[in-house]
């Protein structure tokens, strides 16, 4: 099976798991006092609905769309505005991973991998803009 299709269904399940972006967020926030300082003023309920869209964007782009949605927010996360600094990507990404796991009860480990390929294709793109 193609990467981006072991991602749709694997996302599909996690999107289905009640507390899914609830556990993403609990476990992105304590990753780092870095993270946290940067979500201190957010709307949380509202972050956790923009995430959801913003996770497709990654796996849309992966499956041949254009980059304009990962343009914008490559440009809204850059130095000039959000500051996200590019290694905070890497605490993204584990965070990801690790709720993924927890919440995916069909999870193979090429699905995991699949993951991989198909967020750092995207974050690249997002990252580049910094
Ligand atoms: C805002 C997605 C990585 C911090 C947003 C928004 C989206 C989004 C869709 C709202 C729209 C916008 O501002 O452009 C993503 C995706 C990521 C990612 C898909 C991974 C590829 C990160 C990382 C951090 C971060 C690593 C580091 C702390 C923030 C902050 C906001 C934000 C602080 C603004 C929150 C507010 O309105 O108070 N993100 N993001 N994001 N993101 Fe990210």
């Amino acid at each position: 099976m193609k990467d981006t299709n072991r991602v749709m269904q694997s996302y599909g399940r996690c999107c289905a798991s009640a507390a899914f972006f609830d556990d993403f967020y609990a476990t992105f926030l304590a990753s780092s006092p870095a993270v946290r300082d940067k979500f201190v003023k957010t709307d949380m309920v509202a972050q956790k609905q923009l995430l959801r869209a913003g996770i497709l964007n990654l796996v849309m782009f992966a499956r041949g769309m254009p980059d304009t949605k990962l343009q914008a927010l490559g440009k809204s996360h850059s130095r000039a505005h959000l500051d996200i600094r590019p290694e905070l990507y890497d605490l993204w990404i584990a965070a990801l991973l690790k709720t993924i796991r927890q919440h995916d009860r069909q999870l193979e480990q090429l699905d995991l991998e699949a993951w991989q390929v198909v967020l750092n294709k995207g974050i690249d793109v997002i990252k580049s803009h910094y």
